[in-house]
């Protein structure tokens, strides 16, 4: 089968354009020595579940689905652990569920997982008492630790993400295909967590009302073994397309097809400090057939966007990309609406999503990166009165969490103070919604996404 790429792109056509965010390796030898090692890897995902998500997508262009993506900030080598996994997974399969029930829409789960180490930063270097270094840029290209050595650029830790990217991905299958997933045991993902809370005392209610349904549905003769859809769910893994040497590597020809796919992640997104229309990142993005995130913070203009779009998604092909908007609870109302009117205007099919986290970023008065449980809200509140002015569709949402209860989000029902965030203040980038944060955002935006289905004639209303 030829190639059918976009035209005039290659897998390594990025490599004429401004690439910004990009470490300075010292040794260029060791990088391509590395390179050409993972192009000989075995893909981490396949082609036809790339498909199988863009398929997906298109129904969240028309309000048929709903996406979930969440993860960490940025994942660490050190924090790589079986349990860790499971907590994240664990808890966006509890907001699934209660986004599900809510909606009465399928629930699309993509985690911010398997691959997602690659940083983009405000300033190239930081300067601690005099000393200047190279900023951080996530796991797979330098450490945290403040020396020199450390902060060095390290093509071999491109091998130690790949590796560990590939662990992880084989545990989330490993759980969301063996058992792990089935809905007979939403009662037991809760134990031991947020018991005694009253988040927990609803999520319990619901899992009972759950459980009930599955009893009647096996009764009636759709038990797990005639439906395996109650036993199992589809996860796939994203992250931000950035360190363009690795997504290179991981790009192959899909024999099915003829496309290039980037087989690191099953979606691909491109940041908002990286996505200038005349970028290596869009660039890199344009050619391979994967679904597709672009951020867009509040600089980005209505013509920008739709040329941007006219570049990744030339026929306007329906789940081929999500605009993750990430405005800020204090823009949202202002900026947004200009988006959904031209994208309305031109009629192009896209996957709204609401990033309430990266323009809600503030600095406590003790020192720490922190978002305010409030501003989180009040964003997602903005983003979904905004598509019902306008009579679009509130297609997701994007959340920095994890499954540990740290804290380093302020608020909550924990009502977690700027005193608290020392406690368990773990993350190696942004502050992230521990467990409870997450559930309780998920009640909470369900009452909004069951309207939302609802003015769409989509939903069934339910009492809470
Ligand atoms: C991120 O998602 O971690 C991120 C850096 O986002 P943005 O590009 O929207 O700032
Ligand atoms: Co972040």
């Amino acid at each position: 089968m030829t190639n059918r790429s976009a035209q005039g792109w290659m897998p390594e056509s990025w490599r004429n354009k401004p690439a910004k965010q990009q470490p300075v390796y010292d040794d260029l030898k060791s990088l391509s020595d590395i390179e050409k090692r993972l192009r000989e890897f075995p893909p981490l995902v396949f082609a036809g579940e790339a498909r199988n998500l863009k398929r997906q997508l298109a129904e969240a262009t028309v309000g048929r689905a709903f996406l979930l993506q969440g993860g960490d900030c940025a994942e660490s080598f050190a924090e790589f652990h079986p349990n860790n996994i499971r907590d994240t997974l664990r808890v966006i399969l509890q907001m699934a569920v209660v986004m599900t029930y809510a909606s009465s829409c399928p629930i699309i789960k993509v985690g911010r997982m398997a691959g997602q180490f690659a940083k983009p930063r405000s300033e190239p270097v930081e300067v601690r008492n005099g000393t200047e270094l190279p900023s951080y840029r996530g796991d797979i290209i330098n450490g945290m630790e403040f020396t020199s050595d450390t902060r060095k650029p390290d093509p071999n830790r491109i091998l130690q993400a790949y590796s560990q990217a590939a662990a992880t991905l084989n545990l989330l299958r490993a759980f969301t295909q063996g058992g792990y997933a089935d809905l007979h045991r939403v009662q037991g993902w809760n134990m031991g967590f947020v018991a005694g809370s009253p988040l927990g005392e609803r999520y319990q209610a619901l899992a009972d009302r759950i459980t009930e349904a599955l009893a009647f549905l096996a009764a009636i003769g759709f038990g797990e073994n005639s439906v395996p859809e109650l036993s199992q769910t589809d996860f796939y893994t994203s992250h931000e397309a950035l360190l363009l040497p690795y997504e290179q590597a991981m790009t192959r020809v899909d024999s099915t097809s003829g496309n290039y796919y980037d087989t690191s992640a099953h979606m691909l997104w491109v940041g908002d400090r990286t996505r200038d229309l005349d970028s290596a990142h869009i660039e890199f993005l344009r050619g391979i057939a994967n679904p597709l995130g672009l951020k867009a913070g509040p600089s980005l203009s209505p013509d920008t966007l739709l040329r941007l779009l006219d570049i990744l998604n030339p026929n306007n092909e329906p789940g081929r990309m999500t605009i993750i908007t990430r405005m800020g609870s204090d823009q949202v109302s202002d900026k947004l609406p200009p988006l959904l009117r031209a994208i309305e205007r031109e009629g192009r099919a896209v996957v709204w999503s609401c990033d309430p986290m990266h323009g809600n970023t503030i600095k406590s008065s003790n020192g720490y990166k922190t978002r305010p449980f409030d501003s989180i809200l009040a964003e997602i509140g903005g983003f979904f009165s905004a598509h019902e002015s306008e009579g679009t569709v509130a297609g997701g949402v994007h959340f920095e969490l994890t499954g540990q209860e740290v804290t380093e989000c302020l608020g909550g029902a924990q009502e977690i103070t700027e005193q608290a965030l020392s406690d368990r203040y773990h993350t190696h980038c942004d502050p992230r919604l521990n467990a409870s944060q997450s559930l309780e955002v998920a009640f909470l935006i369900s009452d909004s996404l069951r309207r939302s289905r609802h003015g769409l004639g989509l939903g069934v209303a339910k009492a809470s």
